[in-house]
């Protein structure tokens, strides 16, 4: 069967009226407006707060548009990627009728936001290398199945997915396909937006809380085709991105340059501290990275966390994760901050 977008949305949600805000009816040119019940007189900042943002933010869609050689109607924006992530199941799963596929060890909002909506979760875990085992994941496939979410770079293993096996599982899978590309500006892979033009079933989420250092904003970006994010915005609430926000993002997407010294240093760092944690006879394995984190394998996960922890140092415990035993989770820090846990990590006795 082939891919058709109306097979997988919820029928109450193909049938919404969508809620029209206030200027949405109104096309012109106008002065006075007194249709949206706003505070006429202003806020107590120069900024216009006073007023309702636009509820599409197309100045940023047109900015980022330019950056990802994207259409801007091929971009929605949420409250930062989980909300994007919510908005997917609230969109195509039946509550106590669908499912969707993951695949652990991997970033923890989707099996939250499954439960919250009420949807099952079919795991079909990473191979011993952190690869999807595509043929495991077809064979649940069954006719329920809305949604599988692929993490690359993947939290919190750090590898990238080989993209081969995403390409059987766009060609074969009928539902979406949700690569979540969150660290992606630090790999050497690249991005999936490249084919969408190819998949009518494949949904790219980035999100600018990572590499462009805006995780306080909240702002999730999703490329999908021009179907799939007219219904994102048709069932997102009307003013998710608020001004400031906007506003701020706007002009941060003009520091490229920045952003991309900042993820040079990334890199650079990680490879550092790659290098002296190899020193260390109670790490026991580092996994490769393509992401601003690494994961390690250590002899004591939760022994080495709480020394940290005493040194005012918070990593991510991930030992309780599929297939991470033992495993730790490090940020790659500023030098400095780097610098302060290699030399905690000196003074640590097994
Ligand atoms: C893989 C992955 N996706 C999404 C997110 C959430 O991103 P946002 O801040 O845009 O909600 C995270 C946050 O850690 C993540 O690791």
């Amino acid at each position: 069967m082939k891919f058709s977008l109306e097979n997988i949305l919820r029928k109450n949600i193909q049938e919404l009226k969508p809620y029209t805000s206030a200027r949405h009816e109104f096309t012109g040119s106008a002065s006075v407006f007194l249709d949206a019940n706003e505070n006429a007189f202003g806020s107590p900042f120069d900024e216009n707060y006073n007023r309702y943002p636009d509820p599409l933010q197309w100045q940023l869609k047109f900015q980022l548009a330019k950056i990802k050689g994207v259409p801007a109607e091929n971009i929605a924006i949420g409250n930062g990627s989980d909300e994007l992530i919510d908005l997917l199941f609230r969109i195509c799963c039946n509550p106590s009728i669908d499912n969707v596929i993951i695949c652990p060890p991997t970033y923890g909002m989707y099996s939250v936001n499954a439960a919250i909506n009420d949807v099952a979760v079919q795991q079909v875990p990473l191979t011993d290398t952190f690869q999807l085992n595509v043929e495991g994941i077809l064979k649940v496939i069954d006719e329920n199945t809305k949604l599988i979410f692929i993490c690359s770079p993947n939290n919190p293993t750090g590898n990238s997915i080989n993209k081969s096996d995403v390409e059987i599982l766009l060609q074969q899978f009928n539902g979406l396909v949700v690569v979540d590309e969150a660290y992606i500006n630090y790999s050497k892979q690249t991005s999936f937006i490249q084919l969408l033009t190819e998949f009518p079933n494949l949904v790219v989420l980035q999100t600018l809380s990572k590499a462009w250092g805006l995780a306080a904003l909240r702002l999730g970006l999703c490329y999908a085709s021009m179907q799939i994010i007219d219904i994102i915005n048709k069932v997102k609430p009307p003013y998710n991105i608020n001004e400031a926000s906007q506003k701020i993002a706007l002009t941060a997407l003009n520091q490229l340059d920045l952003v991309n010294e900042w993820i040079r240093i990334t890199i650079q760092e990680r490879e550092l501290l790659i290098k002296s944690l190899k020193k260390f006879s109670f790490v026991k394995k580092i996994y490769p990275s393509d992401a601003n984190f690494i994961l390690i394998k250590v002899a004591n996960a939760n022994h080495l966390y709480e020394f940290l922890i005493s040194r005012g140092i918070v990593i991510r415990n991930r030992t309780k994760e599929i297939g991470c035993t033992n495993c730790l989770r490090i940020t790659i820090g500023t030098p400095d901050e780097n610098e302060n846990l290699l030399q905690s990590l000196n003074t640590y006795n097994t």
